[in-house]
């Protein structure tokens, strides 16, 4: 078993977020060391499993800067981000509209690179990757399901869905397919060109596309917004399933208080920053 290692209240061990300059921490002992928290959400994370917050953090986001320019109009979307995200876990990203939510699932997913600070998949900086090293490391990693879900609609539904796996240079089995289309009742569209299917097909067949090359990290950026109520409920269902049953790391940026409440952890953005509450208040969300 490695060394526990006291963070010494520099960085909260569960969430990352930086405790320095925090006022009341909160604190648990184990192995004889101290650690430090940013409150007793993360500290009650800590005590129900301690020894699995003492390894490195599936993803770590530290200190992350960023800051879009157009013209000379500079917008800093993220100012100083931390976090970690651990291996198995379902995270919530909840904040009101601006508040930098989309950017940061940009950078943990590799969409985007900061202006500064540094993002460890599994250790490894990959924000200083060159873009084809990215390119591999992404569609090895992350699926995505995104609120517009970018089908290519003179694609048939099942071309959609197999395109990611053709750009890792997978072999689709024979009739695999069929049997996921089957299994989200979307069997008989699925020839059909995506931009003949509803709003709520499309985002079915995001999903499958999402989840073609068996990513070990999925990422959904409101991934039920645009969907009414019992569409949107099976696709989370189907997301979470893959959480609780085949263990798949899940972050879903959302602003549905019910969503955040099924989570393991739940981040909350206001200026760019992750702030230590993790609960859901109504006023951050709709401010
Ligand atoms: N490509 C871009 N170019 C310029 N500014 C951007 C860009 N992307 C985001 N921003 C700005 O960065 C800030 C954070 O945007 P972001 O999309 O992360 O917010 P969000 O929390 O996802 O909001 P919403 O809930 O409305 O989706 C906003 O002020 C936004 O206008
Ligand atoms: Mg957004």
């Amino acid at each position: 078993m490695t060394e526990p290692i006291s963070n010494d209240g520099k960085i909260d061990p569960v969430c990352g977020m930086d405790l320095i300059e925090l006022p009341g921490l909160a604190k648990s002992s184990y192995l004889g060391k101290t650690f430090f928290f940013c409150g007793d959400k993360c500290l009650e994370r800590f005590q129900n499993n301690p020894e699995k917050f003492q390894k490195a953090p599936l993803i770590k986001l530290s200190k992350v800067q960023k800051v879009f320019k157009i013209g000379e109009v500079e917008t800093r979307a993220l100012n100083g981000f931390d976090l970690h995200i651990w291996e198995g876990d379902f995270v919530v990203i909840i904040g009101a509209s601006g508040s930098g939510k989309s950017t940061v699932l940009n950078m943990i997913g590799m969409l985007d690179q900061p202006t500064s600070g540094a993002i460890f998949l599994r250790g490894q900086n990959i924000a200083l990757l060159d873009d084809e090293a990215r390119a591999e490391m992404r569609s090895k990693t992350f699926g995505f399901v995104f609120q517009q879900y970018n089908l290519i609609p003179w694609l048939a539904a099942d071309e959609n869905v197999a395109l990611p796996a053709i750009f890792a240079g997978k072999k689709i089995k024979e009739g695999e397919l069929e049997s996921r289309f089957q299994e989200i009742g979307l069997k008989e569209r699925m020839r059909h060109r995506s931009f003949e299917l509803s709003g709520g097909e499309q985002q079915r067949t995001a999903l499958l596309r999402a989840l073609i090359n068996d990513p070990e990290i999925i990422l959904g950026d409101e991934p039920t917004g645009n969907l009414d109520s019992t569409t949107g409920n099976k696709i989370l269902e189907m997301l979470i399933n893959l959480n609780k049953n085949y263990g798949k790391t899940l972050v879903v940026v959302t602003h549905d208080a019910d969503i955040a409440n099924k989570s393991d952890q739940i981040i909350v953005v206001k200026d760019g920053r992750a702030v230590r509450d993790h609960r859901v208040h109504k006023k951050i969300y709709t401010e």
